[in-house]
């Protein structure tokens, strides 16, 4: 659609010109305004080929080694999830994660580092699809508007291009009937109603299971072992029990994995003052400031840790590090 509007605009405006040369001048100036139009329509309109959708490993790789702080698990899991799916030409059924953890350990900041080394655009693509329950699914009695509403949108964007990536937010509080009908999209259907989703990729971001987690980390951590060596296979059975016992998330991810939709279980382990201590710097960097050890120091030093009288853990993670740096500066 678009294409055609803005090259007819680009016609029309050559010809509205052209009008009051003489023809051969006419067929230059038509020209020009064709060509011109091509360009600017092939440097402007984002399109669902490998010049803007190409997935770079090297990129994923380095980004989650340099800017993900302190998520060894996770930084391994996403990696081998992504290179897998993105290699394979004919994958089966839709790549979905699923990423838990307390607030402010980075599950945001992962969904965006993978958008940005598949799309050009990074998250604003518009490939790149958030849903935030509270934003666009606030009222439980509207739930039915809803569930036609997202499969038709999941339906319509992979329609545009197979390679759409959707992100459901704070997943613990969606309306599990929105859910279920997300699920026909995560199965191994060849194609549903002749459109082929096999492509795509779904990121589920919940703090479901978080608790449990940091339990295992504290743990680690009073018997003296390094972090590093929490392996993803001492988080499994913790975190699946706790999500479902957990009465708010347990109906999402009984009725997902009991069908083995979800790939992947992410666990985001909660962040230490050093942890925080990197965050700071990587901020003041973006921030075009210079890196400040003693600043940052300082900032990690006065957030809130716990537990109390440990103070192991910091209660927000990363979060807030940007807002308070203008404080500290
Ligand atoms: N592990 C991390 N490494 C580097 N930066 C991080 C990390 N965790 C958080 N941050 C920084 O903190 C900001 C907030 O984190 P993010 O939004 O990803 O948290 P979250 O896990 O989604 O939390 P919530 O559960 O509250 O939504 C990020 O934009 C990023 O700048
Ligand atoms: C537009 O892009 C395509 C490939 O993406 C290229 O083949 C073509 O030459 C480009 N056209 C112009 C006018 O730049
Ligand atoms: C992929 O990422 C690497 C590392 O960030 C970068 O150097 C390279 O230019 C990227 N490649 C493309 C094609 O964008
Ligand atoms: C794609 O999804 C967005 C929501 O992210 C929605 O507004 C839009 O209508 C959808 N597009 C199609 C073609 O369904
Ligand atoms: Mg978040």
């Amino acid at each position: 659609m678009r294409v055609t509007n803005r090259f007819l605009l680009y016609v029309s405006i050559a010809c509205v010109v052209a009008d009051a040369f003489e023809p051969i001048t006419t067929t230059v100036v038509v020209g020009l305004g064709v060509t011109l139009g091509r360009i600017i329509y092939n440097y402007s309109q984002e399109s669902c080929d490998s010049k803007w959708v190409a997935f770079n490993a090297t990129g994923l790789k380095v980004d989650l080694e340099q800017k993900l702080f302190g998520q060894h698990i996770a930084s391994r899991i996403v990696l081998k999830a992504l290179t897998g799916f993105m290699n394979n030409a004919q994958p089966k059924k839709p790549l979905v994660l699923s990423l838990h953890g307390s607030t402010g350990t980075g599950k945001n900041f992962v969904s965006q580092i993978i958008a940005e080394n598949i799309y050009k655009e990074g998250m604003d693509s518009s490939f790149v699809h958030v849903f935030t329950s509270e934003l666009h699914f606030p009222h439980a009695s509207k739930i039915d508007t809803y569930k036609s509403q997202l499969q038709q949108w999941i339906k319509g964007n992979v329609t545009n291009c197979g390679r759409s990536m959707f992100i459901f937010d704070e997943m613990d509080k969606m309306h599990p009937g929105l859910i279920d009908s997300i699920k026909p999209y995560l199965e191994y259907y060849d194609k549903v109603d002749g459109v082929c989703y096999r492509k795509a990729i779904f990121i589920f971001l919940s703090n479901a299971g978080g608790e449990s987690i940091t339990q295992i980390a504290l743990d680690f951590w009073r018997a003296g072992q390094d972090r590093q060596t929490i392996d993803l296979k001492d988080l499994e059975v913790p975190l699946s029990l706790s999500v479902f016992n957990n009465k708010q998330s347990g109906l999402w991810h009984t009725s997902l994995i009991d069908k083995n939709l979800v790939d992947y279980f992410v666990p985001f382990l909660p962040l230490e003052h050093k942890h925080i201590v990197q965050c700071a710097l990587a901020e003041m960097e973006a921030k075009g400031m210079v890196k400040n050890h003693e600043v940052a120091d300082q900032l990690a030093r006065d957030l809130v840790y716990f537990p109390k009288a440990e103070r192991v853990f910091s209660v927000k993670g990363c979060k807030t590090i940007e807002s308070k740096l203008d404080y500290y500066t």
